[in-house]
């Protein structure tokens, strides 16, 4: 199976940025399945650009299809976008939008009707990590939102909260550990790992075999580590 490098280039970049960047990521050659998240408003001209080389993706959408919903972008819009991939879940989401579990639920429904990928994110935090509490943490994500949802069309992404962003990822074997529950429990389309994957780790964290790709935030806006990266596959 190719890796999956899902991009999520959160609100890094404003529109020049992003339409360069997504000139600079065609001219890689890489044998991974590469797909790109930017910000809404540039979707739709990223993807003019990547089309033929990447797939587009969101960083979110909205959890009910009513048309009353001020603010919102719903899944029919992204499909209309040529969204293949949605992200779902993401702790910056739980956190700021307070998404709950039911939401999410909603949410990853929505996405498999629509035919678009969920790529849901769970992770545990720093006082949960501490605490040996990982495992209870992510089988309660997988849990709260399990209600009917088709794991094997779900790509899962394990994101411990404490690596985002920080530059320290968990060992190898944690992540494995991981992976394996999340395998074992759901046999999910795909497993990621995400948070603070760049190209200084890609070489060790490759090592995993259980992980069938990842999530890449701050180092997915740079044109030099996405290089490096994918050069790895
Ligand atoms: P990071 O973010 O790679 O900057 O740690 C990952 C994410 O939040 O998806």
């Amino acid at each position: 199976m190719k890796k999956l490098i899902v991009a999520n280039w959160k609100v890094f970049l404003g529109r020049s940025d992003s339409l360069s960047l997504a000139k600079q990521l065609v001219k890689i050659k890489t044998s991974a399945n590469v797909v790109v998240c930017p910000s809404f408003p540039y979707i739709y001209d990223v993807n003019k650009i990547i089309a033929d080389n990447f797939h587009i993706g969101a960083q979110d959408c909205a959890s009910k299809d009513t048309q009353s919903f001020t603010g919102a972008i719903n899944v029919q819009q992204l499909k209309e976008l040529e969204c293949k991939y949605c992200i779902v879940g993401h702790s910056e989401r739980r956190m700021y939008a307070h998404e709950t579990a039911s939401e999410i639920h909603d949410k990853i429904a929505l996405l498999i009707e629509k035919k678009i990928t969920p790529i849901f994110c769970i992770g545990e935090d720093k006082i949960s990590h501490m605490s040996n509490k990982t495992e209870e943490v992510i089988a309660m994500h997988l849990d709260e939102v399990g209600f009917k949802i088709d794991w094997k069309k779900v790509v899962i992404a394990y994101e411990p909260i404490w690596s985002i962003g920080t530059g320290i990822t968990p060992k190898n074997s944690e992540i494995k550990a991981i992976a394996d529950l999340v395998k074992n429990k759901v046999s999910p389309k795909a497993v990621l790992y995400g948070g603070s994957v760049s190209s200084s780790n890609i070489h060790e964290l490759n090592k995993i075999k259980s992980v069938d790709g990842f999530l890449i935030g701050s180092a997915s806006t740079r044109s030099d580590e996405m290089s490096e990266i994918l050069a790895a596959y």
